[in-house]
């Protein structure tokens, strides 16, 4: 057989003789025919094995194919309105190159069991067309801030310190002493500024969510940023043309991914920029209005209070000035109204709630140390990271942006677990 190319580049093809390889989606039998739909990483293909047109030993093989199998064939593809695809392979010689085993997933399909067979579910259009799309996200983030002359930075994974409380903190054995996987890269990107001014990092983060939503990963990848001398307006500007061009880079390169998910590209097609911006003032007041619900000035927004506010936005709102008091040690106060801090967090559309948290960052040692023992935290364990303040201070801002909350969002997907290829949870690790 001749060295086999991709099902797409057969599609362009359109005509002739080709060879390709896969797997076996899909096969039925019948006495004259055999038809298998197989799938390589580009397409699917309906591939037609007739009896009376092949050598007894073809379609002894064809009648031998399992689901799953992967398979090297050669034949004529013709346009043909009726298959799937589109096309259809009149299949000469077929080789069995790996025969499967029974498949598992036939009808269970249940959401727990798919997880316990997450290695092989690996195989299917859902999941192969989210981790497409993630790939696009992964990349635009990249680009977007390359473009803008910032610099990709490595942050530990190991840390001595939480960056966002001690409720979710992992704790590990690190040799005879104790260490905590990070939670965000956040206090050493900071520190990198007085050297690399603007640098961004795409890492994992961990987090012990006590939380069973569709929203929390135990294991997560964040992509931040930090820029020496940026001011707060300009971060939300940055954060709102990072978002949109994520979305846009999606609309051009996965088209076909998301409709495949479900998702409606027209839709995806207006999140354009500016993006609204409301302070949580604003959102209490909204909730109020509109939903006749009265909370306490001071309480941290829910998620289905979230919920509730997004629905009055098309695109992702941007929520600024959350109170000072309930925030992480490093936001800094608001010099127009004290009692709230410089940050911001910005919520997805459809209830996928927050997708990024960012801040100026404070800059008085003094502060940060009253809100770290406020919060139950030894201002001790941050001597370091207050040196950063000690030699040349200077404004600086930043944010996070959840990656695989971004992927839900885009690709509309139902769980936040089929945003990452093996997800990790208060309720699974494995495979
Ligand atoms: O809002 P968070 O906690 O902010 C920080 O960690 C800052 N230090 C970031 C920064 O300014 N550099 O987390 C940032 C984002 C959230 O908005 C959310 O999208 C995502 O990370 N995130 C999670 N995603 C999945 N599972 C979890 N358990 C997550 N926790 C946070
Ligand atoms: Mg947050």
């Amino acid at each position: 057989m001749a060295k086999p190319i991709t099902i797409e580049k057969a599609m362009q093809k359109g005509s002739g003789k080709v060879t390709i390889r896969g797997w076996a989606r899909r096969e039925r039998k019948s006495n004259a025919f055999a038809f298998i739909v197989l799938r390589d990483y580009t397409n699917d293909i309906q591939c037609v094995i007739e009896k009376g047109k092949v050598s007894e030993e073809v379609w002894k093989t064809a009648e031998s194919v399992t689901i799953e199998s992967s398979l090297i064939v050669e034949g004529d593809i013709l346009k043909d309105e009726r298959a799937p695809t589109g096309y259809e392979l009149h299949v000469s010689a077929i080789k069995i190159v790996g025969l499967a085993e029974r498949f598992p997933i036939a009808k269970d399909l249940s959401p727990e069991f798919l997880l316990d067979v997450r290695h092989l579910w690996m195989r299917s259009r859902k999941l192969v067309s989210a981790f497409k799309v993630r790939d696009t996200v992964l990349s635009a983030i990249r680009d977007f801030f390359h473009k803008d002359g910032y610099y990709e930075f490595s942050p530990p994974i190991f840390t001595p310190t939480a960056c966002e409380g001690g409720a979710t903190l992992f704790e590990c054995k690190y040799f005879n002493e104790k260490a905590y996987l990070t939670q965000s890269w956040q206090l050493y990107g900071e520190s990198a500024i007085f050297g690399m001014e603007k640098i961004f990092t795409i890492s994992p983060c961990f987090r012990a969510e006590k939380a069973k939503t569709s929203r929390h990963l135990a294991e997560f990848w964040m992509a931040e940023v930090e820029t020496a001398w940026q001011t707060f307006p300009e971060l939300q500007e940055q954060a709102e043309g990072l978002v949109a061009y994520i979305v846009q880079q999606c609309v051009k390169k996965n088209e076909k991914e998301l409709k495949e998910l479900g998702q409606d590209v027209e839709k995806l097609k207006k999140i354009t920029l500016p993006f609204p911006r409301i302070t949580y003032t604003d959102a209490l007041n909204l909730l109020k209005e509109k939903e006749g619900l009265d909370i306490p000035w001071g309480k941290d927004l829910r998620t289905i209070e979230e919920d509730m506010i997004t629905k009055y936005f098309d695109r992702p709102v941007i929520v600024t000035n959350y109170p000072k008091e309930i925030m992480a040690f490093y936001k800094p106060a608001d010099p127009k109204d004290p009692k709230t801090a410089l940050c911001m967090d910005m919520l997805a559309p459809e209830g996928y709630g927050e997708i990024m948290g960012g801040s100026q960052r404070d800059t008085d040692i003094e502060a940060m140390k009253k809100a770290l023992i406020d919060s139950g935290q030894k201002p001790a364990d941050y001597e370091w990271y207050f040196d950063t303040r000690r030699f040349g201070s200077v404004p600086h801002c930043g944010f996070g942006l959840g990656v695989e909350r971004v992927i839900a969002w885009i690709c509309k997907l139902d769980n936040i677990k089929d945003a990452i290829p093996f997800p990790r949870t208060m309720l699974r690790k494995s495979p």
